[in-house]
């Protein structure tokens, strides 16, 4: 009998300079760099380029990284258009549908080499966090904002997202929330990615599958589904009896388990803290407290390995930030572009077809029975 590893759990399946995460303890790198200082002192375009060369940047290769990902921030009209096809479904559908539109007119969508997968790794993170503003906006029946070519990333989003300047605190935790989900090694989406990378489509490809697999409740969801939990909880008083009753009937509470993490997700406390931040900001103190007792009835369970995630905290600050609960997934898509990207890149550096096996437990040896003769 063949031994069947359901979930693909605990199997290695190749080797990464990408992330290092020990979920025994805690411990996050990105590229062997914590990422508590990262969260810290680093920003998105500088982590990104961390990710996608390997090694911080120097004054110079950061000016000119970030010049290119602001010169990459406009989409081509025609998948404005399909945006706008398209404007009546989920946020990530059509962020899923726009990216692998963008394979159209992308010039390199063909070359998988290093350099030009380079390249459409730049543009596609640049190009996915317009795509999602577009989208709200039109929606929305009003114009899509023309992206900054001056304002950060993270200050660009928020600005082509609510037409006008964002305030520099908001601006700054949308870059922390960027950098925490920038990269995390083998995770559904990443892998699906190296899937689909792994048979030598193209980049775009690997970066579509991504998307579509991110959507899920059980990867991207979480933070979504956290915000209504807390939405329906409506108070903290309520909080525990909402818990228990939920684990009562061996429900999930989302924002809680991880797949690799048998500690609380390094990642977690960086949100954590911003989030009560902001909710005292925003004279709005209930959220977080909500949250707060939520993490205390969950406390007995970290003894069962179950521990709060980054997600938990992520989406409180989105909804603070004005953001529609239904752009948190796609939030969390645009943190992560570079980290897909740079588990591409490994994947056709060493590449061979991603194709495992299955145990069949089906019949054997059926007769074929002709259909006129079928009861
Ligand atoms: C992330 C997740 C899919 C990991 O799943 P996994 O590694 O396959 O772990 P399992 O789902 O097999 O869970 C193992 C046990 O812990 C329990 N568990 C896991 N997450 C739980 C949660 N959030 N709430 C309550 N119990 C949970 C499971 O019910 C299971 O219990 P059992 O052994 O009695 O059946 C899962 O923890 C989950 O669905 N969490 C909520 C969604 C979420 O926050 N996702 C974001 C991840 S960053």
């Amino acid at each position: 009998m063949p031994e069947v590893h359901l979930g693909l759990k605990g199997v290695y399946f190749a080797s990464t300079t990408s992330s290092f995460i020990d979920g025994e303890v805690g411990k996050l790198l990105y590229r062997g760099y914590a990422i508590h200082d990262l969260a810290e002192h680093s920003t998105f375009e500088e982590t990104a380029y961390l990710l996608l060369y390997g090694a911080l940047p120097t004054r110079a290769e950061l000016s000119a990284f970030d010049q290119q990902l602001k010169q990459s921030r406009p989409i081509p009209e025609p998948v404005m258009e399909v945006i706008r096809l398209t404007k009546q479904a989920h946020p990530m559908d059509v962020l899923r549908t726009a990216v692998s539109a963008l394979a159209a007119y992308d010039p390199d969508v063909s070359d998988n080499s290093l350099a030009a997968n380079l390249r459409k790794g730049i543009r596609l993170t640049a190009q996915v966090p317009t795509i999602i503003c577009a989208h709200d906006r039109i929606r929305k029946g009003l114009p899509p904002v023309t992206p900054s070519n001056t304002l950060s990333h993270a200050a660009n989003f928020l600005y082509m997202l609510f037409d006008k300047h964002p305030d520099p605190a908001d601006a700054k935790l949308m870059d922390l929330d960027f950098i925490l989900h920038a990269e995390h090694g083998s995770n559904a989406s990443a892998f699906a990615c190296r899937v689909a990378v792994s048979s030598l489509a193209d980049l775009h490809g690997g970066i579509t599958a991504a998307v579509a697999t991110l959507k899920g409740p059980a990867h991207g969801g979480a933070a979504e589904e956290v915000m209504k939990m807390a939405e329906d909880i409506g108070t903290p008083e309520r909080a525990e009896a909402y818990v228990r009753e939920r684990l009562a009937k061996h429900g999930k509470v989302m924002g809680f388990g991880h797949r690799v993490y048998r500690a609380e997700d390094p990642r977690a406390r960086h949100l954590r803290e911003r989030s009560r931040e902001l909710a005292e900001r925003c004279g709005e103190p209930r959220w977080y407290q909500i949250l707060d007792h939520i993490h205390e009835v969950m406390k007995p369970y970290n003894a069962k390995g179950i521990w709060v995630n980054v997600d938990f905290y992520a989406g409180s600050i989105y909804y603070l930030l004005g953001v529609p609960e239904d752009l948190f997934i796609p939030i969390f898509a645009a943190g992560r572009v570079p980290g897909w990207v740079l588990q591409a890149i490994e994947q056709y550096d060493d590449n061979i077809l991603l194709r495992p096996l299955l145990e069949y437990t089906g019949p054997m040896d059926l007769q074929y029975v002709p259909i006129d003769q079928r009861g």
